[in-house]
């Protein structure tokens, strides 16, 4: 008799999508709310999350991989997501702690595959190797128009304190983050078991309720557990 395999003692849960969506606003409330439930959960991004994976983010953002091509940069993050996935995801989920991450794999496969031009047997390989059997349980895919998620982080900026430079987006850049929409929602497609897509344009409360509905339908243990 074939056995049922063995679930985590927690859940990984990832969030994924374009810039300025509302991700890490999201991915702190989700956690506020398992908080209240009583469920344990860390706060991870990618690329980055441990010391090691931070390091090969700042060398990636600083522009010091760019020369090397898109192929190599997958490489790298696949080595920073090796580390992520073995001191970090794995050790958490086993002790039953929820790992909450804010981006992860799906954002390789968009970034540097669909419009990175990385071939998909790359990135299909380097996904198993670094993944090391941790897929994520759910992603959410947050979903918007890129032109208002560029409003939002325009204001965010503003808010930060940051100087703002350009105050449009110029047109082959919406062209590319409109590509970029339609890769992550090619991929959730792809990935229907794992992948649900929410449309983020709705205010923050609402896209929580609308997220918290989704976690909780799916993982059976929340039901029932007091608020
Ligand atoms: N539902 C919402 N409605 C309006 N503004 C929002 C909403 N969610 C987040 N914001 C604001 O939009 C900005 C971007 O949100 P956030 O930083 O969470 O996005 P992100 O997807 O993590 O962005 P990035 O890809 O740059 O990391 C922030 O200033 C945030 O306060
Ligand atoms: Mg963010």
């Amino acid at each position: 008799m074939l056995e049922t395999p063995q679930r985590r003692p927690a859940r990984f849960i990832t969030f994924e999508g374009g810039e300025g969506v509302g991700k890490s606003t999201q991915v702190r409330r989700l956690l506020t709310r398992l908080a209240n439930k009583g469920i344990e959960g860390v706060r991870t991004r990618e690329p980055g999350g441990t010391p090691k994976a931070e390091a090969i983010r700042s060398f990636i953002l600083q522009g010091r991989s760019e020369a090397w091509g898109a192929g190599a940069e997958a490489v790298l993050f696949a080595a920073a997501r090796l580390d992520h996935v073995n001191q970090l995801i794995g050790p958490n989920l086993e002790k039953g702690t929820w790992v909450v991450s804010d981006r992860f794999c799906d954002s390789t496969r968009a970034y540097q595959g669909l419009t990175g031009g990385v071939e998909d047997r790359l990135i299909d390989a380097l996904e198993v190797l670094a993944l090391d059997g941790h897929s994520p349980d759910l992603t959410i895919v947050l979903d918007m128009d890129p032109v208002i998620a560029f409003e939002r982080v325009q204001r965010r900026a503003v808010e930060d304190g940051l100087q703002v430079t350009g105050d449009r987006f110029e047109k082959e850049e919406i062209e590319w983050h409109r590509r970029l929409r339609h890769g992550f929602l090619d991929i959730a497609s792809a990935n229907a078991y794992r992948c649900v897509v929410i449309s983020a344009e709705q205010s923050e409360e609402a896209l929580e309720e609308a997220i918290w509905d989704v976690v909780s339908s799916r993982f059976p243990e929340l039901q029932g557990r007091a608020a």
